[in-house]
């Protein structure tokens, strides 16, 4: 599904940090992505995703069989690439469900089909909030203004969950995660998974892995992975640390 090619990457007239990375994802796997502070995986994401601050001075990234190194976000989502928080903006007056049914629309547009009838659409929404235990009124609210840690995170699952997406790059790092917010990853990305999707985790917790059991665990280290293991390769790393494996 996604291959990546000798990626090197910067920021925009900056500095190298994606230094040659090789990774391979086929349906029905569930990689994760460790590595210490600054090491390149949030940049990792936003690369897959097409996001515009940075560059590719180098390498290929194969969606499909296809390079979408020229395509814009917007295209890769259409594709079916998902990274959660790339929708991050409070829109005051727009609710939950308006947005993501206008994101739905938005991605049947550019295939050409028509605006999904509001019946099906109702039905999506009921299935994949019961999924998720979201409550009606959180529905009705407005997107991400005033949210909590844990709500921000059940709206972007929700989001990942609706969109349906091929891939869904989730970078839990920087966001603080409490046992809730570990737990409504968890379900969502369980249930999301089948085998016709994949899914691209980063984190920094151990702990997510053992209710997400992923295929494959990468050590990213300063823009390249330096090892890549199953599951056991995250406990080794929760109890040795990264040191161990850098030089
Ligand atoms: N837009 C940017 N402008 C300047 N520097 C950037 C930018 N994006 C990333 N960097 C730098 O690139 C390096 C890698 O950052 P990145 O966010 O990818 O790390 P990370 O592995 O996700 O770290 P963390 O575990 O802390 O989330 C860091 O040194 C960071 O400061
Ligand atoms: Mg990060």
């Amino acid at each position: 599904m996604l291959k990546i090619n000798n990626l090197h990457a910067r920021i925009q007239d900056g500095a190298e940090i994606l230094k040659g990375i090789n990774l391979q994802i086929n349906p029905g796997e569930v990689h994760a992505i460790m590595g210490p502070n600054g090491a390149g995986k949030s940049t990792l994401a936003s690369v897959i995703a097409g996001k515009e601050e940075y560059e590719v001075t180098d390498g290929e990234i194969l969606f499909e069989g296809k390079d979408i190194i020229e395509d814009a976000p917007e295209e890769r989502a259409h594709e079916g690439i998902f990274l959660s928080f790339q929708y991050p903006v409070e829109i005051p007056g727009v609710t939950v469900t308006n947005f993501i049914k206008a994101a739905i629309n938005e991605n049947r547009k550019a295939k050409g089909l028509e605006a999904m009838p509001a019946k099906e659409m109702l039905a999506l929404v009921k299935e994949n909030s019961e999924k998720l235990n979201i409550k009606r009124d959180f529905l009705a609210r407005s997107l991400n203004e005033g949210f909590s840690g844990g709500e921000k995170k059940r709206n972007e699952i929700f989001q990942m969950m609706m969109l349906n997406p091929k891939l869904a790059i989730l970078d839990e790092t920087d966001s603080g995660l409490d046992i809730d917010a570990l737990r409504i990853v968890a379900d969502g990305v369980n249930s999301f998974r089948s085998e016709g999707n994949a899914v691209l985790l980063i984190t920094h917790y151990q702990r997510l892995l053992d209710y997400i059991q992923p295929d494959f665990v990468h050590v990213l280290a300063d823009g390249k992975i330096i090892k890549t293991g199953d599951k056991s390769l995250a406990l080794e790393l929760e109890e040795k640390g990264y040191d161990w494996l850098l030089n």
